[in-house]
């Protein structure tokens, strides 16, 4: 159920029954030789929207513009400051808490956003905690707002099908199992570009003079030739069952 193609008397009658709501969360930021700007947040709305109907959430808007700082010397890539995306995190889980909703389940397709994420999470939080109490109650949080935050791509059951379909050219971005997962989405948008397999890289990079210097076209260590879209049709088999089970445990919790 998207909240975008309701109306408010659907998303009353929705609260009714349930608290919970789906926040996919991705990125706009370039993705090597053949992986499409928008592949994290493509990937995150997919998958949360596809989590949402198999256990009948209310999917929100997707947040496309990430934390991508680190991506800017490539052409097409967006980026929100850190601080920025905490505040438009915090606005988003605010209003629809002013409705409400309190089980904010947030599926991220950017590992970038990760610790802003986090952080909005803790600025949602410190509104009830550290707000005035007039009945004396020390830590009495009466929001009741709980966020969670899960990273497809780290999900156990995804790492071991990126691990059986690709080994070590998995790598840390641009990485086939996203690109496959976009190219099963939007089958009529599958690029194609010469190239090898890129050397193993790591994290450490600074802004994105750096970042390019060190990764010049754009790849962190993998071999996103390798991308197939009926791969990324079993990438999403295996996250959204793993997903949708984790909802409602989260929900019931
Ligand atoms: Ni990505």
């Amino acid at each position: 159920m998207q909240l975008q193609l309701s109306t408010w008397a659907e998303v009353e009658a929705y609260l009714k029954r349930s608290a919970g709501v789906i926040v996919p969360i991705g990125s706009t930021e370039q993705h090597g030789p053949n992986g499409l700007i928008g592949t994290d947040a493509i990937c995150a709305e997919a998958i949360g929207r596809a989590v949402g109907e198999a256990v009948d959430a209310m999917v929100a808007p997707t947040i496309a513009v990430g934390m991508a700082q680190h991506h800017m010397a490539f052409p097409g890539t967006m980026t929100l400051r850190p601080s920025t995306l905490i505040q438009v995190i915090r606005d988003c889980v605010v209003s629809l808490a002013a409705h409400g909703f309190r089980r904010f389940y947030f599926v991220n397709g950017h590992g970038g956003n990760i610790a802003i994420v986090q952080s909005a999470f803790g600025e949602v939080y410190a509104e009830t905690s550290m707000a005035p109490r007039d009945d004396g109650r020390a830590g009495d949080n009466r929001g009741g707002v709980q966020c969670t935050l899960r990273n497809w791509w780290l999900r156990p059951p995804v790492v071991k099908l990126a691990k059986e379909l690709y080994g070590e050219h998995e790598g840390l971005h641009a990485t086939p199992s996203e690109v496959s997962l976009t190219q099963h989405v939007y089958r009529d948008h599958i690029k194609k570009a010469d190239m090898l397999p890129a050397p193993p890289a790591t994290l450490d990079f600074a802004d994105a003079f750096d970042f390019r210097r060190r990764f010049p076209d754009g790849r962190m260590g993998s071999h996103p030739a390798l991308s197939r879209p009926e791969h990324g049709k079993q990438f999403l088999d295996v996250v959204v069952a793993d997903l949708a089970a984790d909802y409602r445990t989260f929900l019931a919790a």
